[in-house]
């Protein structure tokens, strides 16, 4: 492909936007004010299952300062909601529209939003609502679930079946065991916030917290039956995200709903309790893995079933058994995924939806047998390595994850182990090392950038995508910098707005590998401009040089120059005055690849080192070094970041995180910081990323593969690993507390 990334790339650069950030001038979705602005207060369900009979909200709609209450009983259903969904479309699928009807779905159910004058009297009023229901019997436990409900059914949830299904049970050495990990939530720092400005009946602008504008955009013009050009969303900047802000959720729907009634922007922020429940979770699982394996540590099969959940009524699934296809060399595989409609709220992509969860499960479970083969547990995941995807049938584009054991092991010191539990003790203390691999898939969707390229020496690019925290402005304004040869701070990336150039969701790891090729491309077309406006002018043309190609020159440092001769050149500036022109200004548009000749993933190796004491059962983490091969790393400084970020979050999912539910009330019991845990600072030690750097020549100009949801994919098995290798327990429910240890 033209354009590729040259060696020696520039050096990283620092966030774009990182003054923005930490000064507090950058403005988040709950921060924009508008004259007249009214504020929304979401009222929940305080029952599981069932039906409203009546809501008085006389009193709380005669507190001062109320502007309004609309429940199921008072609502304008927007255009939207009246669009039957064609044909018999099962319950499960239906999704569900807030204030719609009178059933209650779930504890915490959106069932009335409040609007007053001040946040303070909306949360008053949204008090002094008094609700009566008829209760039904639900089931929000998925154990008990399983026996009586019946699981979805679909292609979502066919058996997959390579080769013989019982291989693993003649195998001489083998093992089986069952993995668990409860619900988890994704609760970023920036609660889930919309502010709503009508400005005409049919025109609507919107400050969201969305990892997609478009889509978010095309839901608002489902909704109201509105122009696209009428529905403008704006979203800045996003305080973290990891998969929760891909829906538009009932309290977006509610506020738009209610801005439109009371004729006001309107601002609606969730509370941190409500988070729990309205805006997705990685569900729960419950994983059986089998594995069968020659005495010398051939794996000749293995059968992979998980359990899941989602809402009574609407799908969610993820492919939580889809690793155990490919991520080992293994010609006898099963896997099996059901899913059980709980009356919970929906679940949704959380951080390596899928993968994480599967990959917990698989890399103990290849953990456990290397224990039973006593062999090296990264010896045996070389030996049964893969070099071709079996499951699809087709080679790898490029797989680095042997480069990434290495540098990974190498760092942690991993041939220093000593491979018997419990037979490192340091102090009162049991050392343990422990490892776990990750793979995420790698791929590109189209996207479109506007470019504008001043006579001043300034580049413009902009495009509708939103950040949710990687720095995804950064990273394409160093990509444009170094493909355009100009100075990093002579680049303005303008994002987060819809009326911008349509551009690609954040999320699945994929957003600088298909925005990137855009950009990638967009200095391309305007190199071939600024040739093309002087490729006839004397200095280009040399004794040997008489007809002058696109190939015989380069672009550096603002300069178009002959590559055979670099003193004859003409600065980008000189070249558009000449031309007369103040400006090149384009939209450029590149479709999404289809990568059918190839499989594309990314891969992570996570090496920790554990501090388990035993008496009280406490779990430190020492060391965690994790090596990642996501192609080529287009800014070193901000990838590192997201390493990191995955790995504390495979922390929390390791030995804190916990969504707990009452089943006796089907209503969550820890849904705040001080009862659900996450890691702080003291939880997390020097965390080294490592990159192995290498190109993907296949999947996009830059040679970069995604590594966002890799940093976090296999993390929490090798803490689980480690704690095995500390102590000889192993623990096959997360989160791995000191109750468990003891
Ligand atoms: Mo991610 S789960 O694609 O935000």
């Amino acid at each position: 492909m033209e354009n590729k990334l040259k060696e020696p790339f520039m050096p990283p650069i620092d966030r774009v936007d990182g003054k923005l950030k930490v000064t507090g001038a950058a403005k988040y979705s709950a921060e924009y004010n508008i004259p007249q602005m009214a504020y929304g207060v979401m009222v929940g369900s305080s029952i599981a299952k069932g039906i409203i009979l009546s809501m008085d909200t006389k009193a709380a709609e005669n507190a001062p300062g109320v502007l309004g209450v609309i429940t199921p009983f008072n609502i304008e259903k927007p255009a939207g909601y009246n669009i039957e969904t064609s044909g018999n479309i099962s319950a499960t699928k239906k999704g569900f529209n807030v204030f719609d009807d009178k059933l209650i779905r779930f504890s915490g159910q959106p069932i009335a939003i409040v609007m007053a004058d001040s946040y303070e009297r909306a949360l008053h009023a949204a008090t002094l609502i008094k609700v009566n229901y008829k209760k039904d019997s639900f089931q929000t436990n998925l154990e008990k679930a399983i026996p009586v409900v019946k699981p979805l059914e679909g292609n979502a949830f066919k058996d997959y079946t390579r080769g013989d299904v019982n291989a693993w049970k003649t195998a001489p050495v083998k093992i089986e065991a069952e993995y668990n990990i409860p619900i988890e939530v994704h609760n970023p720092m920036e609660l889930h916030a919309i502010t709503v400005h009508w400005e005409t009946p049919d025109k609507v602008l919107v400050y969201e917290k969305t990892q997609s504008l478009m889509d978010t955009q095309e839901k608002i013009m489902e909704l109201f039956g509105l122009k696209k050009e009428n529905v403008h969303i704006i979203t800045k900047f996003i305080g973290g995200a990891f998969g929760s802000a891909f829906n538009v959720w009932p309290h977006a729907v509610a506020a738009l709903i209610g801005a439109k009634q009371i004729n006001k922007p309107l601002k609606v922020v969730l509370s941190r309790d409500q988070m729990f429940m309205n805006v997705g979770y990685r569900p729960q699982s419950i994983q059986k893995i089998s594995i069968g394996a020659q005495p010398d540590g051939k794996i000749t099969g293995i059968n992979h079933e998980a359990i899941s959940m989602t809402a009574s009524y609407q799908e969610f699934t993820e492919g939580i058994v889809n690793v155990s296809r490919m991520l080992y060399d293994i010609p006898n595989v099963f896997t099996r995924y059901k899913v059980y409609p709980m009356d919970l709220s929906l679940p949704t992509w959380m951080r390596g939806p899928g993968e994480t969860t599967g990959a917990y499960a698989l890399e103990c479970a290849i953990d456990e047998l290397a224990h039973a083969l006593k062999m090296d547990p990264l010896k045996l995941r070389l030996l049964n390595y893969s070099d071709t995807d079996l499951e699809k049938q087709r080679p790898y584009s490029s797989k680095y994850l042997k480069e990434a054991f290495e540098i990974g092991s190498e760092k942690i010191g991993w041939n220093d182990r000593h491979p018997e539990p419990r037979s490192m003790p340091e102090g009162d203390w049991l050392a343990g090392y422990g490892m776990g691999s990750g793979v995420f898939i790698g791929w590109r969707g189209g996207a479109q950038v506007g470019a504008r390229f001043t006579a001043d020496g300034k580049l413009l690019l902009q495009s509708a995508v939103t950040d949710m925290g990687p720095g995804t402005a950064t990273a394409m304004t160093k990509l444009a910098a170094e493909t355009f040869g100009i100075s990093p701070d002579k680049i303005v990336f303008e994002m987060g707005d819809s009326s911008l150039p349509p551009g690609i969701m954040q999320g699945g790891s994929g957003t600088t590998s298909s925005l990137g090729t855009t950009v990638n491309n967009a200095t391309l077309s305007l190199k071939k401009k600024l040739f093309e406006l002087v490729k006839n002018k004397a200095v280009f043309h040399t004794e040997t040089i008489h007809d002058v190609k696109f190939e015989d020159v380069v672009f550096e440092n603002g300069q178009m120059m002959l590559s055979s001769d670099h003193t004859r050149k003409m600065s980008y500036s000189d070249i558009l005055e000449s031309a007369g022109l103040d400006n090149i200004e384009f939209i450029e548009e590149t479709k999404g690849f289809n990568n059918v000749d190839y499989s594309t993933y990314a891969y992570a190796a996570h090496f920790v080192k554990v501090l388990v004491h035993p008496a009280t059962g406490v779990i430190k983490m020492e060391k965690i070094v994790s090596a990642v091969d996501g192609g080529t790393i287009v800014n070193d400084k901000t990838a590192r970041s997201q390493i990191i970020g995955g790995v504390v979050g495979g922390i929390g999912m390791a030995l804190m995180e916990e969504g707990v539910v009452d089943n006796r009330y089907g209503r969550w019991v820890n849904n705040n910081f001080a009862d659900y845990h996450v890691p702080v600072n003291a939880d997390v030690p020097h965390i080294e990323a490592l990159f192995v750097n290498k190109p993907d020549p296949i999947l996009n100009p830059m040679g970069s593969k995604g590594i966002g949801e890799v940093a976090m994919v296999g993390f929490a098995a090798a803490v689980a690993n480690a704690v095995f290798h500390a102590t000889g327990k192993r623990i096959r429910a997360l989160p791995i507390t000191p109750d468990k240890i003891i």
